[in-house]
C-alpha cells in the first residue's frame, strides 16, 4: 500500500514522500481501515518537524485525523463490523493515518455522522471533535453569548455550529472570504477581522464566553472583554497535556508554564476563567458529537484536496495546511 511518510526530521512536510509499505499488523482492540480522507491540519506541521518528547517510528506514517471504511475488526473489537464508515482523531504518541490502509485502536473511532459523507468527515474529525471538547467545558446555557474566534476555520466553523445547536447567540470573527458562509450558518454579528478591531466592536462584559482559536494578542484582547470564562487552543494547560499521550518532562512543562503566565496573569486580573484546550483521542466523545451533527442542518465548508498522486509527484508543504488528502 501506498504511505505518506517522514523522510527527514526538522523540515515539517517538505520531507514528507509517497512510498510503498507493508500494510500493519491487525492487534485484538483495533481495527483495520480502508482510507478515505484525511485533512491536513495545523498541528501535523508540528509533528512532523519533530517534538523531542515524541519517539518517531521507522518508518514514520503522517497524520493524526481521518476518516474511511472498516475492513476487519480485531478480536476484541465489538463496536464496529466491515463496512462501518468511520473516523477517527489519534493520539500525538500514535500518529499515521496518511496511508491507503492502517489500523487503529477502536477507543480512538467513531461512526459518522450519517448526513455527510465518509471523505467529508476525514476533513474534519480533529476540528470537530476540539470544537465540541472546547465548548463542553464552557458549560453555556441556551440564550447565552459566545465571540468565536477564527469562526470560519477548522475549529472554529464546527464550534459556530455547534454552539447555534446549542441555543448560544454566536458573536464571530473572519474574514471577508467568509462573512457569507457565517451568515448562512446563522450568525447575525460578523467582525471582519482584517479591518475591525473586536475590542472596539464588542463591549467588555456584553458576552458570556470566548472561543480563542487565533491566541496571541486574540488571546490578551478577549481577556481584557472580560466574559465569564475563556478558552483558548493556543493556552496550553500542562496537566492535559496527557491526553494525547505525550508525558512532559518536568523541565519542559515549567517553560511551557512560564511561557503561559502571561495569559494566566491576565486571566487573574479581568476574573476571566481561562481553560486551556487539549484534545484527546476520544472515540465516545467523537461519538457524541457525530450523534449531534446527524441531528442538525450541518455545513461542510468544503477544502481543497489532493490525491496520492498529486502529492508523489509534486511533493508536500506548508502551502497544503487546511487541505484533505484523498486515498482512492
Ligand atoms: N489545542 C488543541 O487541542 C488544538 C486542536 C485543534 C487545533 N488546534 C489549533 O487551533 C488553531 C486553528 O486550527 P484550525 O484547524 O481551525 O485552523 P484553520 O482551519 O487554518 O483556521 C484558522 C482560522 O483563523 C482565521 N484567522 C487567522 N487570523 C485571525 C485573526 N487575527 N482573527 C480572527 N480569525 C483569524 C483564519 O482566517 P483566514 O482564512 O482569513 O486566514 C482561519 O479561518 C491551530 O493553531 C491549531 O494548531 C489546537
Amino acid at each position: 500500500m501506498k504511505a505518506i511518510i517522514r523522510t527527514k526530521a526538522g523540515k515539517a512536510l517538505s520531507t514528507m514522500a509517497v512510498q510503498e509499505l507493508p500494510t500493519a499488523h491487525l492487534q485484538p482492540h483495533q481495527i483495520k481501515v480502508k482510507m478515505v480522507s484525511s485533512r491536513i491540519n495545523p498541528v501535523d506541521v508540528d509533528l512532523m518537524k519533530g517534538m523531542p518528547f515524541l519517539k518517531y517510528k521507522k518508518p514514520q506514517i503522517g497524520g493524526i485525523d481521518g476518516a474511511g471504511e472498516v475492513v476487519a475488526v480485531g478480536a476484541a473489537v465489538q463496536a464496529f463490523m466491515p463496512g462501518d464508515q468511520v473516523f477517527f482523531y489519534r493520539k500525538f504518541s500514535d500518529i499515521g493515518t496518511w496511508a491507503e490502509e492502517i489500523t487503529v485502536n477502536a477507543s480512538d473511532v467513531a461512526k459518522i455522522p450519517q448526513n455527510i459523507s465518509v471523505t467529508e468527515a476525514g476533513g474534519i474529525a480533529l476540528p470537530l471533535l476540539t470544537a465540541y471538547d472546547a465548548l463542553l467545558q464552557l458549560k453555556a446555557q441556551p440564550g447565552e453569548k459566545i465571540l468565536i474566534h477564527g469562526a470560519a476555520g477548522g475549529v472554529g466553523f464546527q464550534a459556530t455550529q455547534l454552539a447555534i445547536k446549542m441555543g448560544l447567540e454566536v458573536i464571530a470573527t473572519a474574514g471577508e472570504q467568509d462573512i457569507d458562509l457565517l451568515q448562512k450558518a446563522g450568525v447575525n454579528t460578523i467582525i471582519n477581522y482584517k479591518t475591525q478591531d473586536f475590542l472596539r466592536e464588542v463591549a467588555p462584559q456584553s458576552i458570556d464566553y470566548v472561543l480563542d482559536t487565533v491566541g496571541g494578542e486574540v488571546l490578551k484582547k478577549s481577556l481584557a472583554l472580560k466574559p465569564k470564562k475563556v478558552v483558548s487552543v493556543h493556552y496550553v494547560d500542562t496537566s492535559k497535556m496527557i491526553k494525547t499521550g505525550v508525558k512532559l518532562p518536568g523541565l519542559l512543562k515549567w517553560i511551557m508554564k512560564m511561557m503561559m503566565s502571561k495569559f494566566s496573569r491576565l486571566a487573574k486580573k479581568h476574573e476571566v476563567e481561562l481553560i486551556g484546550q487539549v484534545t484527546g483521542a476520544d472515540g465516545d466523545l467523537l461519538q457524541q458529537v457525530s450523534t449531534e451533527v446527524n441531528q442538525m442542518d450541518f455545513t461542510v465548508k468544503l477544502s481543497k484536496t489532493l490525491t496520492l498522486n498529486q502529492i508523489a509527484k509534486q511533493g508536500m508543504s506548508q502551502q497544503d495546511v487546511g487541505k484533505v488528502i484523498l486515498f482512492q
